[in-house]
């Protein structure tokens, strides 16, 4: 059975990947790309969504703007890490399909509303301010959320644009703590897990073997971010960080995690953003959230490289 899927993004290479990942994907549909403000300003999020969308070849796919900066904070950006554009690398032309009229929140909370209780999934790789929004405005959409698999956070790993935070994270903990207090089912992909999906040079190889578009453009995209992961880890390749996400939803077997308390910090100067994370189970707080520890790193890249192999 296919599964419905907004996809919730700030795109970004890595969120880029994700995206084609599930494009590629018969086991998911694609209801909406809901862009909100994260690696880059909104207006070129939701441009390289819609650039992304080309590079599929999918045209039909509606495309969201939606929220231009976090809910009680200045937008932090990374052009460190995704370049000017937040889609350095490759030269794509600039898209031709239009950006929906309607603002990506009113869509969240429609779909939602419209589609029956319990079929939808929600997939955020950016800072969670849309569906932060949208379970303020509607929280009788909140019940009828299927489940909410995310990129964010960390336990072992700690931060990556403090050290203490990870970037989507901390870029908007309050959405982040909605969203982790809402009753929703989540499935946390944290850099935990994402720092063990590395882009090696072979695995970049493969991208670049298969010839067609997609594979050529995530290749460029990989050696792009590569440069700047490279000398800030100092490992064998850069972390694939977003389609974990869309990767879970087809082959949940590559991942193990534990499903604990996670609670958002909101409130320090120093930690803000940081998830703490229950994994030891030394607190009697409710679990909210199934965090992700390990990945089949091999079967991960290799799903990637077969469904690649099949979009233009
Ligand atoms: C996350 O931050 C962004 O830079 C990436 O796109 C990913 O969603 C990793 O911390
Ligand atoms: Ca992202």
């Amino acid at each position: 059975m296919t599964r419905k899927i907004i996809i919730d993004t700030d795109p970004g290479q890595d969120d880029a990947v994700a995206i084609l990942l599930a494009l590629a994907s018969p086991e998911l549909e694609v209801l909406g790309l809901t862009c909100v403000a994260g690696n880059v300003p909104l207006a070129l999020t939701q441009k390289n969504a819609r650039i992304v969308c080309e590079l599929a070849g999918r045209r039909d796919i509606s495309v969201f703007a939606g929220c231009d900066r976090p809910l009680a904070h200045t937008l932090v950006t990374a052009e460190h890490v995704h370049g000017k554009t937040g889609l350095n690398g490759p030269v794509l032309p600039d898209p031709t399909m239009e950006l929906q009229d309607m603002h990506a929140v009113d869509f969240l909370i429609e779909t939602l509303r419209s589609e029956p209780s319990g079929t939808v999934t929600l997939c955020p790789l950016g800072p969670l301010t849309n569906i932060a929004t949208a379970f303020q405005r509607a929280p009788d959409i909140i019940e009828r959320v299927q489940e909410i698999v995310l990129m964010g956070g960390a336990y072992f790993e700690v931060g990556n644009i403090t050290p203490a935070a990870e970037f989507n994270i901390y870029v908007d903990p309050e959405a982040a703590d909605i969203v982790f207090k809402s009753g929703v089912p989540i499935v946390v992909m944290s850099l935990d897990v994402t720092h063990k999906a590395l882009v090696t040079k072979a695995r970049n190889a493969a991208f670049r073997g298969l010839g067609n578009a997609a594979g050529i453009a995530v290749a460029q995209m990989t050696d792009f971010f590569e440069r700047f992961d490279l000398a800030k880890y100092g490992s064998d390749g850069a972390p694939l960080h977003d389609p974990c996400v869309t990767a879970y939803l087809i082959k949940p077997e590559l991942f193990t995690g534990r499903f604990i308390n996670v609670e958002i910090e909101t409130k320090s100067e120093l930690t803000r953003g940081m998830t703490v994370a229950d994994w030891w189970g030394v607190t009697d707080r409710a679990p909210n959230a199934t965090f992700m520890g390990t990945i089949d790193a091999d079967g991960f890249f290799g799903l990637l490289v077969e469904r690649l192999a099949r979009l233009p």
